[in-house]
């Protein structure tokens, strides 16, 4: 997948003929009462109405936000067809410091607009939206995801997220050592939010060495106190350069897989929540290059998305558990998929999500 920036006309010229465009709609919204400023993109609606967030961040520029929301929803696609979800991949942004702007109108404009696609692109929370907000833009659309329980949504998604990452892990142990087992071997955390602690206590509770790491020192603290065996490390330089350390698990902000970062790691596996984790293409190469297996983020992070879509049918927890324990196998589908190609796991991720959305268009006669 490719990255899409640049002025209005690059952008447009990306949309319309490169490969690393083709989106099927792009909807520029504005609410002059509100101040609400957003774009809407649906990457592909080839397997069911387009899923994903809504972001809001204060982009430097207006074509920065457009790029944005084409790269979103294009990863949106990958991630929704390889959760084996009958869903396309779409995203929004509003543009604006949501800490300024964001009001109740805002939010309910933006819901109209939503709700003026019929269902074609279906919302939840990203980046700068949460559950209560969601609650808010559900009173204008039905096709909203992410809303709390007592409003009918699924509310937080980070614990079957967590779930999913610790399925990967399996998956990729039984893959390199040939058995899913994590007893007794040493995980390395780097941040432990939302999503980082819930991993921490599966970890804990399989016999897993766990060595945590994150910039906020009440998020270590929580764990540590709870948890004295776990291992504290300053940074994430140090968490990936500790000796013997199984499994690397970025867990905080995107880009963790560098070139700085993957001539010095420990780990022989990643597998991790963080969104985005490969700084530019070509580091999955540098990876296989140094024998380290590396599980595709939007693979093993794909429970919360399994969580949102689920919501629309009426929330299951139990019924999304057992989706999110696939990911144990589409997460060695894609090591065979890799080794029968001879590509690294992520090209081998992208190729079995272009795969299902190119089958899924054929059957509707695209
Ligand atoms: N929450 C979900 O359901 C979900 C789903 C899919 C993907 N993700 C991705 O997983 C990652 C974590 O999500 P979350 O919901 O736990 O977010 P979060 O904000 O709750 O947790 C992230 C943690 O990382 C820490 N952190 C930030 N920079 C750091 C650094 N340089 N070094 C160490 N720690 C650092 C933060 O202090 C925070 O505690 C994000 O990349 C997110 O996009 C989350």
């Amino acid at each position: 997948m490719t990255d899409v920036s640049g002025a209005p006309a690059d952008v447009l010229h990306t949309l319309f003929h490169s490969d690393q465009g083709g989106h099927e709609q792009v909807v520029l919204c504005q609410d002059r009462a509100s101040g609400l400023k957003a774009v809407i993109a649906l990457h592909s609606t080839a397997l069911g109405p387009a899923l994903g967030g809504t972001r809001f961040y204060p982009y430097a520029t207006e074509a920065e936000a457009v790029g944005d929301a084409l790269n979103l929803a294009r990863g949106m696609s990958y991630k929704n067809a390889m959760a084996g979800l009958d869903h396309g991949g779409g995203k929004a942004v509003i543009i604006g410091d949501p800490d300024t702007i964001k009001t109740e109108a805002l939010l309910l404009a933006y819901g109209r607009f939503v709700a003026s696609l019929g269902g074609r692109y279906v919302t939840a929370c990203d980046v700068g939206t949460y559950v209560a907000d969601m609650d808010v833009v559900a009173r204008e659309c039905r096709w909203t995801t992410g809303r709390s329980p007592e409003n009918g949504g699924a509310g937080d998604s980070s614990v079957l997220t967590a779930f999913g990452v610790y399925q990967g892990m399996r998956a990729s142990a039984q893959h390199l050592w040939g058995d899913p087992s994590l007893r007794g071997r040493t995980v390395g955390i780097a941040g432990v939010g939302k999503v980082g602690h819930h991993l921490v206590e599966h970890l804990l509770a399989e016999g897993a060495r766990v060595v945590i790491t994150d910039v906020r020192q009440e998020a270590v603290r929580r764990i540590a106190e709870k948890h004295p065996s776990v291992g504290v490390v300053a940074d994430t330089r140090h968490l990936i350069e500790v000796d013997g350390l199984d499994i690397y698990a970025p867990c905080a902000l995107g880009g963790a897989l560098s070139d700085d970062s993957v001539p010095v790691l420990t780990a022989k596996i990643v597998c991790g929540a963080a969104n985005n984790q490969l700084a530019h293409p070509g580091v999955e190469k540098d990876l296989a290059d140094r024998g380290i297996l590396y599980a595709p983020d939007y693979v093993v992070n794909a429970g919360g998305v399994i969580q949102v879509a689920d919501e629309l049918h009426g929330f299951d927890f139990e019924r999304c558990k057992a989706k999110a324990a696939k990911i144990f196998d589409t997460t060695l589908a894609i090591f065979a998929r890799a080794k029968t190609d001879g590509i690294p796991p992520a090209a081998a991720a992208d190729r079995i999500a272009e795969q299902r959305m190119h089958e899924a268009a054929q059957a509707r006669g695209w």
